[in-house]
């Protein structure tokens, strides 16, 4: 399938198809206004400048001018404020026509999705199925998206296939966006997040609508055995480490735990310290750690998140699983 950049100049989808044109227009408006200003002031300079024996001449006020100056923005504002709003119409229109809704849920560093309560998306242990960075989605399908923040203002924003939106603590704003074509649609966190802002990737991958299902079926399937491995003690831990801000930060791979800012932990289980500093990686030292890591390594990235002992140990039980 085709891997699509963010760019909005190629829209692959009917929210985007309403943005582009908006963008040409207000780019050529620009670029008009760019030339005239531009070769008006270097024109004037040169045309009007003082020369020996020519003194510069001074006058005041062209009424000609003053008028087109004034007019002409105002129009082009004016045209650029109905364009606007047409299109706020449609893409404001989330409900009309809309097949299923996904809940983004933005938090430092990572976009997480939560398909819809109902029963192909729901996981042995009763809960619905997640994805992180990577948005499934079924192609010719409108979609709609619940966006919301765990922590500070997000901005979800996939050019090719529709507008960006922000991500705001303690509320939901909404978005919708439809894929032409079968294919992967590349996006990304479009408001300074913090450190890990440029890590703060989204990928929607719109499978063919028939094949939608299939894919729903295998994900369930790879979600309910990956909780199953282990026994209870390692399952709860890892709810608690994908469920917690661990996973904003830190890939386990084959979990929905895509973050970049630390380490991947995919093996810490085979690693031979942790951060260098607590040797060898075993229960008591991943419990040191976590508990108060500014403890251990004043001034590292890695947060003291205040979990209580039992939490602790359940995450450890899991990542002494991760060999
Ligand atoms: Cu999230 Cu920038």
């Amino acid at each position: 399938m085709p891997i699509q950049p963010p760019w909005t100049t190629d829209p692959a989808g009917p929210v985007a198809r309403e943005i582009a044109p908006l963008y040409w227009i207000m780019f050529a408006a620009a670029v008009i206004v760019l030339i005239v200003v531009d070769g008006g002031l270097i024109y004037a300079g040169i045309r009007f400048r003082e020369r020996p024996g020519v003194p510069a001449k001074q006058f005041h006020g062209n009424n000609l001018l003053e008028l087109a100056w004034t007019v002409i923005p105002t129009l082009m504002v004016v045209t650029f404020s109905v364009l606007s709003f047409q299109r706020l119409l449609v893409l404001n229109d989330v409900n009309t026509g809309t097949a299923m809704t996904i809940t983004v849920i933005a938090r430092q560093w990572q976009f997480s999705y939560r398909y819809p309560n109902e029963p192909q998306y729901k996981l042995a242990d009763g809960s619905i199925l997640t994805t992180a960075t990577d948005l499934h989605i079924p192609a010719n399908t409108k979609i709609k998206l619940d966006i919301t923040s765990q922590d500070v203002i997000h901005a979800f924003y996939i050019p090719p296939l529709g507008g960006q939106k922000d991500a705001v603590p303690g509320r939901t704003t909404t978005l919708w966006i439809e894929a032409d074509h079968p294919g992967t649609y590349k996006g990304q966190c479009a408001e300074f997040c913090g450190s890990g802002h440029a890590d703060m990737l989204i990928n929607v991958v719109a499978h063919p609508k028939d094949q939608y299902a299939a894919w729903v079926a295998s994900a369930v399937k790879s979600a309910n055995e990956a909780a199953a491995a282990g026994g209870p003690q390692v399952a709860a831990g890892r709810q608690l480490f994908l469920s917690l801000p661990c996973a904003g930060c830190h890939t386990i791979a084959g979990t929905s735990a895509q973050g970049k800012v630390g380490p991947e932990l995919t093996h810490i289980a085979s690693l031979d310290s942790i951060v260098g500093i607590l040797k060898p990686v075993n229960a008591q030292n991943l419990h040191t750690w976590i508990k108060d890591p500014q403890k251990v390594k004043p001034g590292t990235i890695m947060p003291t998140l205040g979990l209580d002992d039992a939490t602790i140990d359940k995450i450890v039980t899991y990542l002494l699983t991760l060999k």
